[in-house]
C-alpha cells in the first residue's frame, strides 16, 4: 500500500495500519474515525533530522509544518524527535505552547499576524518570527522596545520560482501574498530597513515554493536564487545571512499518479538541496548557512487514514455511481477545493479486486461535497468500511463543522494499540458558544 508498512492487509482480508486492524478500529472507535500511525511520523521526522546531521554536519533544523496538522499530541511527538515546528497562528502557537513544545524551536509565519498574535509571541520568547510585512516588522520592534527585548526574525523573500507537483516555472511574478518579492526590489529595501531596527535581530532569509512538490530541479533552483540574494544583500548592504529557511512542500502518494517514495528516497531530496547549497556557499565563497525546512504533508500525509462506513448507494445507469459515506468535505475539503485526488480501499474486503469506478459522496447538502471521484473499488455495499488513504495532512486540520456535522475524532496507533488524540465531539460542542440575545428568548 505504501513503503513503509504502514499499512496492510491481514489474512482475515482487512486493512490493517500500524499493526491494528482497520474493522477492530471501527468496533471500538466508529466512523468516520482519523487513524494516524506514530512509527510513520517519527520515521520521517528522523530522516530528515539524520541527513541534515549526516550532510550538513547538523547546521539545520527540521521544522514540522504544524498547518498539516495540529493537535496537542503531533507536538509531543515533534518533541521527542528533537525537531522544532512552525506555526501560522495565535491557535496553532497556543497549541504548540500548551503541549509543552519549546519556544525558541517555534518559528512563526503569516502574511497578516494579529498584533495581539506577534505580543503573544514576543510574550512567550518564540524563537523566530518570519516578518512578511513591514508594519508586521514596526509592530515586532515596538512591542520589543516597550517590553526590553529582542527578537530574531527572518524575512519571506519570493524568488520567482513557483513549483507545482511535477514541474516548477521561474517567473518575475511579484503578484503572491505571501513574500517581500527579488524581482522588484522589495526584498533588498526591507532588508535595509530591519537593519535600521533596534530590537530585531535579522538572522536570514526564508521561502517556500509551493507544496506536493515531486521535481527536485524547483528546490535547487529556489536555493540558487536565494543564494543569489543573499550574496548581493550582502555586497550592496554589508548583511550577511546566517540563516536559509527553504519552507515545505516534498511531494507524497495520493494516488498510482504520484510517486511512492521510501524514507531514503526523502533522504535524497534533501541531500540534493543541501548539495547545492553547498556548492553555491562554496561558489560565493561564503560560510554555508544555517538550514531550515519545513515538511508537513510528507511527515504525516501516509501516516494517515480516514475510515467510513458506507451507506446510500445511488447508480445512475451509464453515468455514475455514487457511494455515500459518512463524512464528507467537513472532514476533508481537498476535492471540494482542490479536486484532489485519493485512493480508496474497501477495509473490511481490502484482497477483493476492484470492478467499478465510482464516486464516494459524502453527507453534505451540496452537490461538490465529493471526498474522491472515480474510485476504484469491488462492489460497496452498505455498511461496508470505507478508507481513504493518505489523508493525514490537511485534513482534520483544514475541517470544519458544515452542516453542523461533527469533526471526527483521531486516534493514534502505535505496536499495535490505539489511543484517541482528539477525542469525538457531541452535539452539546456545538452549541457551546451559542449565545441567544434576551429579545428572542
Ligand atoms: N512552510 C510554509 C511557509 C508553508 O506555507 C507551507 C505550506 C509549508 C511550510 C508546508 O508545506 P508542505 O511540506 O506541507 O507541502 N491546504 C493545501 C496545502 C497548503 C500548503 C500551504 N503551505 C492542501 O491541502 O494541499
Amino acid at each position: 500500500m505504501n513503503t513503509r508498512e504502514t499499512l496492510k492487509v491481514n489474512a482475515q482480508g482487512h486493512l490493517e495500519i500500524g499493526g491494528i486492524d482497520t474493522v477492530t478500529l471501527v468496533e471500538k472507535f466508529g466512523t468516520p474515525l482519523y487513524v494516524l500511525d506514530e512509527k510513520y511520523i517519527r520515521d520521517m521526522c528522523a530522516v530528515y533530522r539524520d541527513t541534515i546531521e549526516r550532510e550538513y554536519d547538523g547546521n539545520g533544523i527540521v521544522l514540522y509544518a504544524s498547518k498539516a496538522l495540529s493537535c496537542l499530541a503531533i507536538y509531543k511527538i515533534a518533541k521527542s524527535e528533537k525537531i522544532g515546528v512552525d506555526v501560522v497562528s495565535g491557535g496553532e502557537l497556543y497549541t504548540a505552547l500548551k503541549a509543552g513544545f519549546p519556544a525558541e524551536k517555534i518559528y512563526f509565519h503569516g502574511n497578516n499576524k494579529l498584533a495581539s498574535e506577534i505580543e503573544y509571541a514576543i510574550d512567550n520568547k518564540i524563537g523566530t518570527i518570519v516578518v512578511d510585512a513591514r508594519a508586521e516588522m514596526d509592530l515586532i520592534d515596538k512591542f520589543c522596545a516597550e517590553k526590553g527585548v529582542m527578537q530574531s526574525i527572518l524575512l519571506r523573500i519570493n524568488p520567482g520560482v513557483e513549483a507545482h507537483t511535477h514541474h516548477y516555472i521561474q517567473t518575475a511574478k511579484t503578484d503572491s501574498k505571501f513574500g517581500f518579492s527579488v524581482a522588484d526590489g522589495t526584498a533588498k529595501s526591507i532588508v535595509e530597513y530591519a537593519l535600521t531596527k533596534k530590537n530585531i535581530v535579522l538572522k536570514g532569509f526564508h521561502c517556500h515554493i509551493g507544496s506536493q512538490i515531486f521535481e527536485k530541479q524547483s528546490f535547487k533552483l529556489a536555493v540558487d536564487k536565494m543564494m543569489a540574494f543573499a550574496v548581493e544583500v550582502r555586497d550592496q548592504l554589508g548583511f550577511e545571512a546566517t540563516v536559509l529557511n527553504l519552507g515545505g512542500g516534498y511531494g507524497i502518494w495520493y494516488t498510482d499518479e504520484d510517486a511512492k517514495l521510501t524514507c531514503s528516497d526523502y533522504a535524497i531530496y534533501l541531500k540534493t538541496i543541501i548539495d547545492e547549497l553547498k556548492r553555491k556557499a562554496n561558489e560565493y565563497k561564503i560560510p554555508n548557512p544555517y538550514l531550515v525546512i519545513e515538511p508537513g504533508r510528507s511527515i504525516v500525509g501516509e501516516a494517515g487514514i480516514t475510515l467510513y462506513t458506507v451507506g446510500t448507494i445511488k447508480d445512475i445507469p451509464g453515468i455514475k455511481k455514487y457511494v455515500a459515506v459518512d463524512g464528507g468535505m467537513f472532514d476533508n475539503p481537498r476535492y471540494a477545493l482542490y479536486q484532489a485526488k485519493y485512493t480508496a480501499v474497501l477495509a473490511n474486503r481490502a484482497l477483493e479486486a476492484p470492478t467499478e469506478t465510482v464516486s464516494v459522496a459524502g453527507k453534505c447538502c451540496e452537490s461538490g461535497d465529493i471526498v474522491c471521484a472515480d474510485v476504484a473499488l469491488p462492489a460497496a455495499k452498505t455498511g461496508d468500511i470505507l478508507a481513504v488513504l493518505s489523508t493525514g495532512a490537511y485534513n482534520y486540520s483544514m475541517a470544519s463543522n458544515y452542516n453542523r456535522n461533527l469533526i471526527p475524532p483521531m486516534v493514534l496507533v502505535k505496536d499495535g494499540q490505539a489511543n484517541y488524540i482528539v477525542k469525538p465531539q457531541t452535539f452539546e460542542d456545538l452549541v457551546r458558544n451559542d449565545v441567544i440575545p434576551d429579545y428572542l428568548k
